[in-house]
């Protein structure tokens, strides 16, 4: 099974969202292995994967992978080569100055494609004008693709609505992409975690005694987890 989170607009949460997924407990319960390849040649992920070495975390079921090639074939038996030994596959892709290739080759192999997405004018146009005429020309080739898009509504001010926040995209989007059923709220605790090459759910095991701070990010792993527990579910239901 492959993830893939794309969106042409650079800063919309894309490799945070990738890292977490993939600990998340709901995504390391449903696999035996998870690899995160990021296809973005700035490195973000790389970078914290070499912190998180260098302060020896455990990472048990998650292996990393940089893939910065953008020639078709080089990416396609990369992927072909690590889902050999991984039974989850998260892919995080950089923006569109970088690389409108990889959003392109991620977009065509992934099972289902996350797209986070605020609600501004900016990023309403990034997705009509540079990211739907990809998508629906992936479906004009492959059919069966259809389905496999979401819009994740990103940078959700924690205050306001989801439902009316869904129903807002699912009104703006056309017929070939859907709306998810939840959001990725704008939280504080975004600023430090990941610094030192821990996912969130690390990061509340050393906030802990913080009280305000462990609070906060109780909040951010449960929106994560409500996350990975849509995409799981859609991704269920696309393999059968
Ligand atoms: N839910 C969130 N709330 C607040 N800040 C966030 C959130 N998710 C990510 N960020 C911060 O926003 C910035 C861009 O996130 P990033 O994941 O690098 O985006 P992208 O990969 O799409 O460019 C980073 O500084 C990150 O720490
Ligand atoms: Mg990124």
């Amino acid at each position: 099974m492959i993830v893939s989170f794309v969106q042409t607009k650079g800063g919309t949460g894309k490799s945070t969202l990738a890292l977490n997924l993939a600990f998340s407990n709901v995504m390391q319960k449903a696999f035996e292995s998870i690899a995160l390849i990021e296809f973005d040649p700035q490195g973000t992920l790389r970078d914290w994967w070499q912190a998180r070495e260098e302060n020896h975390w455990q990472t048990k079921k998650v292996s990393f992978h940089h893939i910065s090639s953008t020639q078709k074939e080089v990416v396609q038996d990369g992927i072909k080569s690590i889902n050999l030994h991984n039974e989850l596959l998260i892919v995080d892709t950089p923006g569109e100055s970088t690389g409108k290739l990889h959003t392109k080759i991620a977009c065509a192999i992934s099972d289902l494609v996350v797209i986070p997405t605020r609600s501004s004018t900016n990023e309403e146009l990034a997705l009509s004008n540079k990211l739907l005429p990809i998508l629906k020309e992936i479906i004009k080739i492959n059919a069966h693709k259809q389905g496999g898009f979401y819009v994740l509504p990103a940078f959700v001010n924690s205050r306001s609505s989801k439902d009316k926040i869904i129903q807002y995209f699912e009104d703006i989007l056309p017929s070939y992409v859907e709306c998810m059923g939840s959001v990725y709220p704008m939280r504080s605790v975004y600023e430090n975690f990941n610094r030192e090459g821990m996912a969130l759910q690390e990061y509340i095991k050393s906030v802990e005694k913080n009280r305000r701070v462990f609070q906060q990010a109780s909040k951010a792993v449960s929106d994560v987890e409500e996350i990975a527990k849509n995409i799981l579910e859609r991704l269920n239901n696309r393999q059968v």
